[in-house]
């Protein structure tokens, strides 16, 4: 039972194969179910195409700090008949980018929060996107208290402690089976099993050993196996847990 919680086949680098891959490879390889994120208006919609096209996939749409720029400033009213789409189960990926710094900080932050505050009033998860503005990011949750995950984590045990107690989920994928992987490695110990949620973020953060190829949802045992020996129990025992939690989260049956 493969939940792959955070996706990316609308990427171009899925186009070559992009139908025999979720139409055939995917459902071979046991993947049962996929959360595809946008990242703006368009890529938005493409998730919520590839949903209505695949029973197994369902979508999140949002505005990507990244996008915020090219955005222009919050508004709720594009996002709105998307997020009204029976098969839109989140608002994502939303967040904060300060490794990048594509958009300016000041109008990351305002659609982060708006975002947020459009999730709270819609009964919505967020899928939180947080690159090294742990401080700002937390803030924000802290202040407006969402149900959702925080994507790839990259933060500390302490960090993970806070986001745990405020409800929300942790999202761990390829990064933890990277040689240099200290902090995931010791987040994946941390994390209960009833809050955990698999992801590859296709097609980026290819699992070991197949980093430097393009990364797909066959992957995630990779990641269950590694958590799996970091919290000694059976990779089967991960993927079962972080299937039940991603159900739970995005109201999505199994
Ligand atoms: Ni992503």
């Amino acid at each position: 039972m493969i939940f792959d919680s955070h996706a990316h086949y609308d990427s171009e680098a899925f186009d070559p194969d992009r139908e025999t891959l979720l139409a055939d490879v995917l459902p071979a390889a046991g993947v049962a179910r996929v959360v595809n994120c946008g990242s703006d208006e368009a890529t938005s919609r493409f998730s919520l195409a590839l949903a209505e096209q695949y029973d197994y996939i369902y979508a999140a749409c949002g505005v990507h700090p990244h996008e915020a720029q090219a955005s222009g400033r919050f508004s709720e009213t594009p996002l709105l008949p998307l997020l009204a789409h029976p098969k839109c189960v989140a608002v994502g990926e939303i967040g904060l980018d300060y490794h990048y710094d594509f958009s300016p900080r000041d109008l990351q932050k305002e659609w982060f929060e708006g975002q947020i505050l459009l999730a709270n009033r819609l009964h919505k998860p967020v899928i939180v996107h947080d690159r090294e503005a742990h401080a700002d990011t937390w803030q924000l949750l802290a202040r407006h208290r969402p149900a959702g995950v925080v994507h790839c984590f990259s933060g500390s045990v302490e960090m993970a402690r806070d986001v745990l107690n405020a409800g929300l989920y942790i999202g761990l994928g390829g990064a933890v089976t990277f040689k240099n992987a200290r902090v995931p490695v010791e987040v994946a110990r941390f994390v209960p099993l009833d809050r955990l949620l698999l992801e590859t973020d296709c097609p980026y953060m290819t699992p070991v050993p197949h980093r430097g190829r393009r990364n797909d949802s066959t992957l995630i045992p990779l990641i269950a196996a590694r958590i799996a020996a970091v919290k000694q129990t059976d990779e089967q025992t991960v993927l079962a847990a972080a299937a039940q939690n991603a159900a739970r989260l995005f109201g999505v049956p199994l």
